[in-house]
């Protein structure tokens, strides 16, 4: 999607770090964005700032979780703007434990959000999107910990590989069918926002990347060279069991 002037986006987890700095890069090209996210408060400041600075941007609170709201805020998407052609799922939360401590509950509640928000927002996004007939493109937001487990981190992992494995799935399904609609998923390294205030890659930096990565259509996009060597080298341990194979 070479031009995004007169677009319209929806964007969840927007009221702070990379959601809001997408939504300012996402009008700042043209676009209009419906932000959304849980927390309703800080989501009417960040829209507000917005709109001071003439983007054209509507306000929604939205729990990724709630299956119904989300269908719902694809449906005020399309009332509002006429349509719609780029959903961003970004909504995100961490938590931090070895896997056998950490209750069913801290893994439910990372997952409810991390992997199922993004589930909800497939649902209910892209059919409007092919409704719409025209141009589109999903982004879906993971994290280096879908290619790169870190100790501690395991509810937060397995979601982000889910985004993964979905983003694939999604594209080769969007193939499969013939849609004009591109699918992004991000991995971004650590990124200085409330989740991470040590990250060391700005979150307009990450923007900027999801913008190129929609115009271009870039199917995994980066934002630093972080934790490539180990990567590969997963990757590489991965591939080589297949040399250990016992065929007889
Ligand atoms: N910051 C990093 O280092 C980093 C690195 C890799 C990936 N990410 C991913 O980037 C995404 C954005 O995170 P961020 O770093 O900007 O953090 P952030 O905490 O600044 O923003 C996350 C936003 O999601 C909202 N949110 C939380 N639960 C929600 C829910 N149930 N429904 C709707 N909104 C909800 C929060 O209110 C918040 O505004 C997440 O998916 C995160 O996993 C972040």
């Amino acid at each position: 999607m070479k031009k995004l002037e007169g677009r319209a986006a929806v964007v969840t987890g927007a009221a702070s770090g990379i959601g809001l700095a997408v939504a300012e890069a996402l009008t700042a090209e043209g676009a209009a964005v419906l932000m959304t996210d849980l927390d309703a408060d800080a989501l009417g400041r960040a829209a507000a700032s917005l709109r001071a600075d003439r983007r054209r941007v509507e306000a929604l609170p939205l729990d990724v979780t709630d299956a119904a709201a989300v269908a719902a805020a694809a449906d005020a998407a399309v009332t509002r703007f006429g349509g719609l052609h780029i959903a961003v799922n970004n909504a995100g939360i961490v938590n931090r434990g070895l896997a056998w401590e950490l209750s069913l509950d801290d893994w439910q509640r990372v997952l409810a959000v991390d992997l199922w928000g993004v589930i909800h927002g497939v649902a209910a996004f892209v059919p409007r999107i092919l409704a719409t007939g025209e141009e589109g493109h999903v982004v879906n937001v993971a994290s280096m910990a879908a290619v790169n487990p870190v100790e501690r981190l395991g509810p937060y992992t397995v979601a982000k590989h889910g985004v993964l494995g979905l983003s694939d799935v999604l594209r080769a399904d969007l193939f499969a069918v013939g849609a004009p609609v591109g699918v992004s998923v991000v991995m971004p390294g650590a990124t200085r926002t409330g989740m991470n205030p040590q990250g060391t890659v700005e979150p307009g930096a990450v923007a900027a990347n999801i913008v190129d990565a929609i115009r271009r259509d870039r199917p995994y996009v980066f934002t630093d060279g972080h934790s490539t060597g180990s990567v590969r080298r997963r990757l590489e341990a991965i591939l080589s069991a297949r040399d250990q194979v016992i065929t007889s």
